[in-house]
């Protein structure tokens, strides 16, 4: 008997970070995984070698998801791989932090063709090709709803990736197919921790009740809720991850 074949997830952004932690955990739940990454090749060969030896099927396939010929191209190939596609995370992403009065326009140019750019350019192939029955799950940030200073242009483009979360999710009616986003706090993760001093991290920790950083897998465990069985009647909803903070 033939075993049944293992549903396939692109999660953008997984040679590290969270995008690696649910690369790993939606692997060990049963998906075939394409990890998607920008730069660092190396990385990600890595998260695909831990999946391989617990058993898991994954491949890397480079991509800047902020170029629609990228982006329809990694769909052809985890296509070709894998022979279609049930779950998009939109994981992959940039933060820079500013003021308004100190954005330049590169700063705000290159989070808006990454973060919103990039994410509807993936949201716009999966939406023509995810097969039915499928999930996407988009990262948001939890500074959507807290609103700090100098997180304008990154939350900006994070309240909008929410918003095409909710539409998308109409816009899909009669596929099965749901849309949802989950908005992490703070997670010990590159984007999070560069450039913050020991002392800012330490009392953005204790911003929720928890009074911790949330971590990779944390957020993972979300997303996996989310792609897994038991999340399929939530759609179209941001789910704050975030130990409490907001
Ligand atoms: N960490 C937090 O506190 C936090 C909180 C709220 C929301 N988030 C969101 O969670 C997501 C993951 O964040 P993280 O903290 O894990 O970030 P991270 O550690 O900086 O990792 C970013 C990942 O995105 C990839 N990437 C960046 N630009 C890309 C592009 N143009 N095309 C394809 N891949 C690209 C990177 O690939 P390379 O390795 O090849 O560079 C890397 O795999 C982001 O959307 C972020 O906004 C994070």
């Amino acid at each position: 008997m033939n075993e049944p074949s293992r549903p396939v997830a692109i999660v953008t952004g997984s040679s590290r970070g969270i995008g690696a932690a649910i690369a790993e955990r939606l692997a060990r739940d049963g998906h075939a995984v394409v990890i998607n990454y920008a730069g660092r090749r190396q990385d990600a060969d890595a998260i695909v070698e831990r999946i391989a030896a617990s058993g898991g099927d994954a491949v890397a396939l480079q991509a800047d998801i902020a170029d629609p010929d990228a982006v329809q191209r990694l769909f052809d190939a985890a296509e070709a791989r894998f022979g279609g596609v049930d779950v998009l995370v939109n994981n992959a992403g940039i933060m820079k932090l500013a003021t308004l009065a100190d954005s330049d326009d590169a700063l705000f140019d290159r989070q808006v063709a990454i973060n919103l750019k990039g994410t509807f350019n993936t949201l716009r192939q999966a939406s023509r090709r995810l097969r039915d029955g499928g999930r996407i799950v988009n990262l948001s940030t939890s500074v959507v709803g807290l609103k700090l200073e100098s997180y304008g242009v990154y939350a900006a483009t994070k309240a909008a990736v929410e918003t095409l979360t909710a539409i998308l999710s109409k816009e899909l009616r009669g596929r099965s197919i749901t849309v949802n986003a989950i908005a992490p706090g703070p997670t010990a993760t590159d984007l999070f921790l560069d450039g913050k001093s020991p002392d800012l991290i330490e009392r953005m920790a204790k911003m929720n009740p928890l009074e911790r950083l949330g971590t990779p897998a944390d957020i993972a465990a979300a997303v996996s809720f989310l792609a897994g069985p038991d999340g399929g009647w939530i759609n179209g909803q941001v789910v704050r991850a975030n130990g409490g903070m907001v």
